[in-house]
């Protein structure tokens, strides 16, 4: 969460910073600010989104080539603008944009406090702005601004991206990096920072992902890098792979509904080169060495929050079916803090888009002292997970911008789908004709998508009917509970509407009370082997005058009899059926919340990488 973006070069700064913390918005928009050094350092910040920030500083003058800027997710402090980023220490010697959280920032306040510091905002982005300075101060030019930051840094407990402005040093931008992300890109004669690659992608693709309690003091023509106890690092220099069109709307209204729709490329990305032509084998490059360990774990543990838990779900039913190894699906939050039973022989499944999320890499990091081989499932290539994970596969859906997670799910699920062919297939549970028949099953899936998509006229129809809702549930059973629980999320991240997903048999013990005519029950209904349940389960519901929206097998006569409106995915294996199942009830919330006048990428109080716990 937070943005945070610097330049330092010959070119203008305010245009990269501000175009950078538009790339940088989804990661939180409750405000935004930018610093830029002239002959004084010019700081601009704003409560509300990048734009109001540009607004702002519309008729100023903006110019020079060194800047920050940085777009905020509130923890400490409410949104408004003095508790916007940059903040700058009580003498202005420090310029300070952060991501992250300083857990003993209180401590540290009052111990400044004590030394005559005040404070204007409630971060504690401000404390480690003063606590530099006061250290910086204290020596009496012993120590320059570097040795001052890292002393700092030495005192802080938590989380940390940060770039500083040390207004003694005006030719240079100070980063420094524990758990929360920061990359460097490198042009000539220049540099950009970004939290992720995307505001750099359109200027260099060399790149130095920074490792954690690395420090590096950049100038226009020099980078050092170090760790924060003053030891010299040779940086590792990356190419970016991303294409600046996957970063843009191309058209769509927005990227929500792009990525929707690029779902029949985005898995056809994620099995690309791991299905042989000839449909016979699946390789993942990545969990290669890890087979082993893999084909003889005695227990799988997924580990992931959000959407990604959801597509963790999927994996759960798809591992037990095909390769009989049990599988428990666990919440970051929750995992990290109750003391939970780990094995050697565990293996553990990290899934997230950002591969930031702080709860997951908190939960990683016990699985590994605990001795568990641990793999990632990453949509975000050089972030953190695939990092500290022992090997893992990229889910290659490309960037996903919008805060609600669709082709992100839909690359997990096909990951899974794919390690649970593979395990199936080497523990013999899967006969070579069967396996086959399954890829074919997979591979045909992009298509299937596409036929889906035709129906968003059809969708758009029932949103306008449900648009004021207030309440809505969304009931599967098997494979498609998950897709029931990740529906409910999408609609209500988005359309702010309470929605509920519920096992379909689950309901009778309660969400049942709920139902009346002004309820509407999304149930996902594919011809599977629980189909004759889901029957009925859709009887209960129309006995009590719910209004039924089912998503059906293409062809279904039965449930078209019953439902109040039917939505025809075409057929497919039951193991695949998620894939196609979750398109239109993404599809459905999107309509929903753009009628609602909601917005639809940026959804209040949300952030897409969320790196706080
Ligand atoms: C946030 C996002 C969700 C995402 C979740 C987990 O809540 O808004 O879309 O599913 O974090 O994120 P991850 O990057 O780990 O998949």
């Amino acid at each position: 969460m937070c943005g945070i973006v610097g330049y330092i070069g010959d070119k203008d700064a305010y245009p990269i910073l501000i175009n950078g913390l538009k790339r940088l918005e989804y990661r939180g928009y409750d405000s935004a600010g930018i610093a830029i050094i002239g002959d004084k350092t010019k700081i601009f910040k704003k409560k509300g989104k990048v734009n109001d920030l540009d607004m702002l500083v519309k008729d100023n003058d903006m110019s020079g080539h060194i800047g920050i800027g940085h777009t905020r997710w509130a923890t400490h402090g409410e949104p408004n603008d003095t508790n916007a980023h940059p903040h700058t220490s009580e003498n202005e010697k420090f310029t300070v944009i952060h991501n992250g959280i300083i857990e003993n920032y209180a401590r540290l306040k009052d111990r400044l406090e004590a030394r005559g510091y005040s404070f204007k905002s409630n971060t504690d982005t401000e404390v480690l702005a003063n606590l530099i300075e006061y250290i910086y101060i204290k020596a009496n030019g012993e120590i320059d601004a570097e040795q001052a930051i890292r002393l700092a840094l030495s005192k802080v407990i938590g989380a940390y991206g940060i770039v500083v402005i040390a207004q003694d040093e005006p030719d240079k931008l100070i980063a420094a990096r524990k758990g929360s992300p920061l990359v460097i890109g490198i042009g000539e004669g220049e540099y950009y920072i970004a939290s992720d690659a995307t505001p750099i992608i359109e200027y260099t693709d060399s790149v130095i992902y920074l490792n954690n309690d690395n420090v590096a003091i950049i100038k226009k023509d020099q980078l050092t890098l170090k760790t924060i106890d003053n030891d010299k690092l040779e940086p590792s220099i990356q190419k970016l792979t991303m294409d600046i069109g996957s970063i843009e709307k191309n058209g769509y209204k927005h990227f929500m509904l792009k990525e929707i729709f690029e779902q029949p490329r985005s898995i056809l990305d994620t099995f690309r080169g791991r299905v042989a032509a000839d449909l016979s084998e699946i390789r993942l490059g990545g969990l290669h060495n890890s087979m082993p360990q893999l084909t003889n774990a005695k227990r799988i543990l997924i580990i992931a929050c959000g959407t990604s838990w959801h597509a963790g779900l999927v994996g759960e039913y798809l591992i037990e079916t095909f390769a009989r190894i049990p599988v428990e699906v666990e919440y970051g939050s929750e995992f990290r803090y109750r003391k939970p039973i780990i094995y050697k022989d565990d293996v553990v499944l990290a899934i997230s888009q950002s591969g930031e999320t702080a709860d997951t890499l908190a939960a990683i990091n016990l699985a590994k002292e605990a001795g568990a081989t641990v793999l990632g499932i990453c949509n975000v290539v050089g972030s953190s997970i695939p990092r500290e994970t022992d090997a893992g596969v990229y889910t290659h859906a490309g960037p996903e911008i919008g805060v609600a997670s669709t082709k992100a799910f839909t690359a997990q699920v096909t990951v899974l789908t794919m390690i649970a062919f593979i395990l199936g297939k080497e523990k013999g549970f899967i006969k070579d004709n069967d396996y086959k028949n399954l890829i074919k099953y997979l591979v045909n899936i992009p298509d299937k998508i596409k036929e889906i998509l035709e129906l968003d006229n059809q969708i758009k129809d029932i949103a306008k009917l449900y648009q004021n809702a207030t309440n809505f549930l969304y009931l599967g059973r098997g494979y498609l509970f998950p897709v029931a629980l990740e529906g409910a999320l999408k609609l209500k991240e988005i359309s702010y509407i309470h929605a509920e997903g519920y096992p379909a048999a689950e309901m009778k013990h309660g969400p049942i009370a709920l139902i009346d005519k002004n309820m509407p029950v999304v149930i996902v209904a594919t011809k599977d082997k629980s189909y004759d349940k889901i029957v009925s389960n859709i009887q209960e519901v129309k006995a009590r005058n719910g209004i039924v929206i089912a998503v059906v097998t293409k062809g279904d006569t039965i449930i078209k009899k019953m439902a109040d409106h039917v939505l025809e995915v075409p057929e497919t294996n039951e193991a695949l059926a998620p894939l196609l199942t979750v398109i239109p009830l993404q599809l459905l919330s999107y309509h929903i919340a753009v009628m609602r006048g909601c917005d639809v990428d940026q959804p209040r109080n949300l952030a897409k990488s969320v790196t706080v716990e």
